[in-house]
């Protein structure tokens, strides 16, 4: 823990939404009467109907139910375009950055309406209802953002699946959600290559119920396959429809999304948000942690293919009338100075990437950032993973001329926005911790048995009531979603993440304490890494586990039981990656593959994974009691192969 503190910038006392004091005293109010404070917060919307029950949750077990501004009645599209156009028409709301430096687009209000009109109708016109469920493949143009505020305006549920995912993957989506209509583009272009994501919904689509529709919008001209009947190109559509699209009326608690994540035991969860408080929520939090202002400039890095490209990308600054960057490339291309170059072009204020991009950055020396000005940026945020506090202070110095203030922000896809987090004119930071509660944030920290710790301690992250932001239920499985969030500490939403509370009251996550690791800020659940491998005919038992990596924060190291007579040798280890990429994606590439004859297990046949996890991390020492075991010898054998590097 970095023992280091720094106060609040004297220049944002001035401008801040709040100040200590006033954090303080607003957090006081939120826990002090929800309903109240929720429903005063809830007027930063426009509603059709104002809601009038703000809070109707709990968290008791098994009856878990969450509900927010249940009887109001509201549009997200209108929210994010409509309500603005009067005021703010001709401001731009996205600035688009090509993967290509010469290439970007201003998009303005005005110009949003009349794009997000016309897709709306394009879905309309191939059959999308309200309530059904519109899977979204795209890569980082503004169709993205069209497509998902087109899904919002007539009540369609978006389902986005990162860029990243194999057609497997894609389909099991797909599947999942019951998807009739699929949105993709002919190719994506990352860091000048390029991704063929029409050619792997093609492939995914060989695995569905054969009665989806695909509209596809042209990005790069490369050559692809359009079946009649089933292919549409999205600019014929678009044309051939009007550009006004009236707003449905949608219930707080109808859906907006699904977003599919990783959890510890068996294949990903569709993640339910719905509509009012997801939105008070992304919004409000866009505002304060941010400090957003009218005429700033906001850029977040993420993929809207992950809740922070849906929450701080397109819903909660749009809500704002803000200026959102959408970067379609990557960190380092052209070049390691891209990042700042944009910065620059666009005269970014404010600046969210993730650790894994400062890491990486970081290594690549501070010439790339010298040479650029940065001198309009006003506050860098990080989010996705811990931050180390040498990466903390780089990024301060070097990127920020120890000018900005960071905000750590904490939360997860469950969480809709952000949950623990500075408030830049109100909180002294410390690297490493995400610092305080938001307001109506409730954060505790449990023992092994759920017993509450107080004070200077640490335990697992557990959050005591509902707030408006987050996550309804697991798409069609709710019972799922009680027994993942709500049976392990009961009355309580288990975050699955480890923490610290310092003296001051600071929290510092320490990562995840469950079978869920954290690849470059990507989530993966070592049970899919896994079931990847053990569909290989040569393997016949596979355990994974996260190890640290300099870069990604946590790699992916898999131990590997081969079926009898199959000999593990590098030909076999590169194709066992290949295997994964291809069944799950590349952002599951495995960094190293020890094959081993056998697996720690106990007696009744569970795997030993915090053996194998010491073994990954070169812990020997700390392996703990190994006399439980079937067979402690597969031990000595793993850490001699370990050792040899074999
Ligand atoms: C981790 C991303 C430490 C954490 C928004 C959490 C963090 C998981 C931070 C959720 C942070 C996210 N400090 N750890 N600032 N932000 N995490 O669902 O382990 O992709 O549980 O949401 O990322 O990942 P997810």
């Amino acid at each position: 823990m970095s023992e280091k503190v720094y106060p609040v910038p004297a220049s944002w006392k001035k401008t801040a939404y709040v100040d200590d004091a006033g954090y303080k005293k607003m957090y006081a109010e939120s826990i002090k009467d929800p309903a109240k404070f929720w429903g005063k917060h809830a007027k930063r919307l426009d509603w059709f109907k104002v809601p009038k029950k703000v809070k109707n949750t709990t968290y008791a077990y098994p009856k878990v139910s969450i509900k927010w501004y249940e009887d109001g009645v509201l549009n997200v599209s209108y929210n994010c375009i409509d309500r603005h156009l009067k005021k703010r028409g001709d401001q731009v709301a996205i600035i688009w950055e090509g993967d290509d430096p010469y290439y970007d687009k201003k998009i303005t209000y005005n110009e949003l309406y009349e794009h997000v009109c016309r897709f709306a109708n394009v879905l309309k016109k191939n059959g999308v209802k309200k309530g059904d469920c519109v899977t979204i493949y795209l890569p980082m143009i503004p169709e993205a953002a069209y497509a998902m505020l087109a899904c919002a305006r007539i009540g369609a549920v978006h389902s986005i699946v990162f860029g990243g995912f194999s057609p497997d993957s894609l389909a099991s989506r797909i599947n999942d959600a019951n998807s009739k209509l699929i949105i993709t583009a002919d190719e994506g272009m990352r860091g000048g290559r390029k991704v063929p994501l029409k050619a792997n919904c093609d492939d995914a689509l060989k695995r569905c119920a054969g009665n989806e529709k695909v509209v596809v919008v042209r990005r790069t001209g490369g050559a692809v396959t359009m079946i009649p009947g089933r292919d549409l190109w999205y600019h014929d559509e678009a044309a051939s429809v009007p550009a006004d699209c009236k707003p449905e009326k949608m219930k707080a608690e109808d859906p907006l999304f699904i977003l599919y994540t990783s959890g510890s035991t068996g294949k990903p969860k569709g993640v339910l948000h719905t509509t009012g408080g997801y939105l008070v929520y992304a919004s409000m939090t866009h505002q304060y942690v941010f400090d957003y202002h009218d005429g700033d400039i906001y850029w977040c890095t993420a993929d809207v293919g992950w809740v922070t490209g849906h929450s701080y990308i397109v819903y909660g600054p749009l809500a704002n009338g803000a200026t959102t960057l959408m970067f379609e490339g990557v960190p380092n291309y052209p070049t390691n100075s891209r990042f700042w170059e944009v910065i620059d072009k666009h005269k970014v204020n404010i600046f969210y990437t993730a650790p894994t991009a400062i890491r990486a950055l970081m290594g690549a020396g501070e010439g790339a950032v010298a040479k650029t000005s940065r001198k309009s940026l006003r506050l860098l945020g990080s989010v996705g993973e811990p931050i180390n506090p040498e990466a903390w202070e780089w990024y301060h110095r070097v990127v920020g001329d120890e000018r900005c203030p960071i905000v750590d922000t904490w939360w997860q896809t469950e969480t809709g926005g952000i949950l623990i987090t500075p408030l830049p004119g109100a909180t002294k930071l410390k690297p490493g911790s995400a610092t305080r509660p938001f307001f109506g944030i409730q954060p505790a920290l449990v023992d092994d048995k759920g017993v509450i710790l107080e004070g200077d301690t640490s335990g697992n992250l557990v959050i005591l009531d509902s707030w408006p932001g987050q996550m309804r239920t697991v798409f069609g499985d709710h019972d799922r979603f009680v027994q993942t969030y709500f049976s392990t500490y009961k009355g309580m939403y288990f975050t699955g993440d480890g923490c610290r509370r310092d003296k001051d009251g600071y929290y510092w996550i320490t990562g995840r304490v469950d079978d869920v690791i954290n690849v470059s800020g990507h989530r993966l659940g070592t049970a899919e890494v896994e079931s990847a491998l053990v569909a290989h005919p040569k393997v016949s038992e596979a355990a994974v586990v996260g190890y640290p990596h300099d870069i990604k924060g946590q790699g992916i190291y898999c131990y590997v039981t081969l079926m009898a007579g199959e000999e593990g040798d590098d030909e076999l280890r590169k194709d066992l990656v290949a295997h994964v990429r291809k069944e799950i994606g590349p952002l599951a590439t495995p960094d190293k593959i020890q094959f081993a004859p056998g697996l720690p297990k106990t007696r009744s046949g569970k795997i030993m994974r915090r053996i194998l996890r010491k073994i990954a991390e070169d812990d020997f020492a700390a392996l703990g009691d190994t006399s439980t075991l079937a067979d402690p010898s597969v031990v000595d054998d793993l850490i001699e192969k370990r050792q040899n590097k074999r």
